[in-house]
């Protein structure tokens, strides 16, 4: 069934367990998100970035609303990184259940303004909305305290802008990035600060750059003529202890990304005749949906539909 944002992500905070929301731009990785679900008996979060929807515009949204709906397991369909009030309501008018607004970029108190006019649009209409407050971007281990303060999420910062805005759940900069390359060995993540943020707020908190880049995914990538520098990404135990301590929405794209890669590059290496599309989309929506699985499993979704 199609339902908003809070719908899935309210009882995940309740529950100390993580949905994970996949980045989808065609029809074979939305089956792949929805159809795994459904098999694990678990919700789900399907997202559009405003790139989606450029490239896929309201068929794509369309494929995702109309699966969503006939899915035997809850699903939202959000806006990923809505840059403007506009961008939010055009999402809404598309039929999105749930927006982000990213105004992170601007001072607090503009990412507050921005943030509200959004939350009271979309409440009036049903949709529930997220807002990111402090800055992405790889924290190694060797950075001093003070330069990691300056791009993490300050606690008492999210209270207040949580206060102030009535936004339904927050993105919190925690040291993750988005990419597949997030810092050397095992990438920073702030379980301390995820732990005293969740420990002053009740609404959901959300991961962005949450991709664990397996080693088994990059290695298969290489194998298959791909070329990939030193990748890293979310290790499974982290995400596991952050969905404990207050993380409900768990942002992945970048591992559906190279998974896709994979299966197509791994079909064509068997058969390079082949040239029936349904020949390499479907080892590639395959290999998608080992990722889904994962995921729902490491993050306590599975079951929780
Ligand atoms: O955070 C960004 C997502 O990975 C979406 O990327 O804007 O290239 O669609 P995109
Ligand atoms: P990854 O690049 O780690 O998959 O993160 C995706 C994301 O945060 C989308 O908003
Ligand atoms: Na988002
Ligand atoms: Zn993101």
């Amino acid at each position: 069934m199609l339902v908003t944002g809070k719908d899935i992500l309210v009882p995940a905070r309740e529950g100390k367990y993580g949905v994970p929301a996949f980045n989808t731009n065609n029809m074979e990785i939305t089956q792949a998100i929805i159809h795994t679900a459904e098999k694990l008996e678990a919700p789900v979060m399907v997202q559009m970035s405003e790139g989606a929807i450029k490239y896929g515009g309201q068929d794509l949204a369309n494929i995702v609303i109309d699966m969503a709906r006939r899915a035997t397991i809850p699903v939202a369909l959000h806006l990923d990184h809505g840059s403007s009030y506009e961008s939010a309501l055009k999402a809404i008018a598309m039929g999105f259940t749930s927006v982000m607004i990213d105004a992170s970029h601007h001072d607090f108190e503009e990412n507050v303004k921005e943030t509200k006019r959004v939350v009271e649009a979309a409440h009036a209409m049903g949709i529930s909305v997220e807002a990111e407050l402090g800055r992405l971007g790889g924290i190694e281990e060797h950075v001093v305290v003070d330069e990691k303060d300056a791009f993490l999420t300050d606690p008492e910062e999210a209270v207040k802008f949580i206060d102030e805005t009535g936004v339904d759940y927050l993105a919190i900069a925690i040291g993750t990035s988005h990419g597949a390359y997030k810092g050397k060995g095992r990438p920073y993540i702030d379980h301390d600060r995820i732990e005293k943020i969740a420990g002053l707020t009740t609404i959901p908190l959300v991961a962005h750059g949450s991709s664990g880049v397996p080693q088994t995914i990059t290695d298969r990538f290489r194998a298959a003529g791909g070329e990939i520098g030193e990748a890293a990404g979310i290790a499974d135990e982290d995400l596991t202890r952050a969905v404990q301590h207050g993380i409900a929405k768990v942002n992945v794209d970048t591992d559906l990304r190279l998974a896709a890669s994979v299966g197509v590059r791994e079909a064509f290496q068997a058969n390079p005749k082949e040239f029936d599309p349904r020949k390499w989309m479907g080892p590639a929506r395959d290999v998608m949906s080992e990722i889904v699985a994962h995921k729902l499993q490491v993050l306590g979704a599975a079951g929780k539909a």
